[in-house]
């Protein structure tokens, strides 16, 4: 599956880094600059993603954030996802 991540600490660092173990494409985003996002999504066998782009594209979102973040997301950022 192609899979997004939305925060890479204990929770998505260890849901990315298990999913892409399995085979699964996985990208996954934070709030650091791209260098360090990068170090850090090829660490975790990931691909880096802005937080537009993490959404895109894939067949799943994990959001692994402190809830108070989510008021913070864009009010659309999920508009790109199939409906269920
Ligand atoms: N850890 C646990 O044992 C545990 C247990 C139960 C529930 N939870 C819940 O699960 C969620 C995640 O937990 P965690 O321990 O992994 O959290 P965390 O250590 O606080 O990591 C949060 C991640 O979200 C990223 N982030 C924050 N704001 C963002 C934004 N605006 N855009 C993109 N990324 C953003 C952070 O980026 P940076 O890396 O750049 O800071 C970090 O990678 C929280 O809601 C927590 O309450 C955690």
């Amino acid at each position: 599956m192609k899979i997004g991540i939305i925060g890479t600490g204990p929770v998505g660092g260890s849901l990315a880094k298990n999913l892409a173990a399995l085979g699964h494409q996985v990208k996954v985003t934070n709030t650091r600059q791209p260098t360090e996002l990068a170090r850090k999504a090829q660490e975790l066998g990931a691909s880096p993603a802005t937080l537009p782009d993490v959404v895109q594209d894939v067949d799943l979102v994990f959001i692994a954030v402190p809830f108070k973040v989510l008021a913070e997301f864009p009010k659309d950022l999920f508009r790109s996802l199939p409906p269920r």
